[in-house]
């Protein structure tokens, strides 16, 4: 058996607790509502895999409105050996946009090179509109220019797990938003 939250040794610094989330979730949602109200078109919900994960999942339940969801998987390209800014759709969503209003559902924007990547392509089906909404923004790392419609947390230029978040795949089951401690990443001792 495992002791409670035994996570909670790898954190330097909680950042956002799960109260703070859950309450932004809530007002995200009411912004959603209110954004589309005067739309008759089917919404669809556009959520980028994996990380948005807890954040789609919460936020879907507190609209309420009729709402479509649907997946993509990216892969953004981080590491040092492949080109930064070169992201590439590994699965596309199934859903017809045609003519209805796209909300990308995104974990974090940070350098924006991969959420504008997405909106660019799903452009080419000439939805009515596609807006962005994310967990998380971080506009100090921003390299393109980028309209993010609705940001729930602005945060300063650290890196940052939990909450659908992942190191190296890890994390992303924490219920806060929180720094690693630097020993933890230096020994990958997850
Ligand atoms: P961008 O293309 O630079 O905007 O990066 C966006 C993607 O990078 C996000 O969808 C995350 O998967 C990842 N990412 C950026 N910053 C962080 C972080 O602080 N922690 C974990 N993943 C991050
Ligand atoms: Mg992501």
């Amino acid at each position: 058996m495992f002791k409670k939250r035994e996570y909670l040794k790898n954190i330097e610094e909680i950042l956002i607790s799960k109260r703070q989330i859950n309450k932004k979730i809530q007002e995200a949602a009411k912004w959603i509502d209110q954004t589309y109200e005067n739309h008759d078109e089917e919404i669809v919900l556009v959520g980028l895999l994996k990380g948005c994960i807890p954040f789609v999942g919460q936020l879907v339940t507190q609209i309420e409105r009729n709402v479509v969801l649907d997946f993509m998987v990216v892969s953004s390209f981080k590491g040092k050996e492949k080109a930064q800014g070169k992201p590439e759709i590994v699965t596309h969503i199934n859903t017809d946009i045609k003519d209805k209003h796209v909300l990308l559902v995104e974990d974090i924007v940070d350098s924006g090179y991969t959420i504008k990547y997405v909106k660019d392509e799903l452009m080419k089906q000439k939805p009515k509109s596609i807006k962005i909404i994310t967990l998380l923004d971080k506009p100090t790392g921003r390299k393109v220019d980028l309209d993010v419609d609705y940001s729930c947390f602005i945060i300063p230029h650290k890196f940052i797990v939990g909450f659908g978040l992942d190191y190296k795949e890890k994390c992303r089951n924490y219920e806060f938003i929180g720094v690693l401690k630097k020993e933890v990443i230096e020994k990958g001792d997850l």
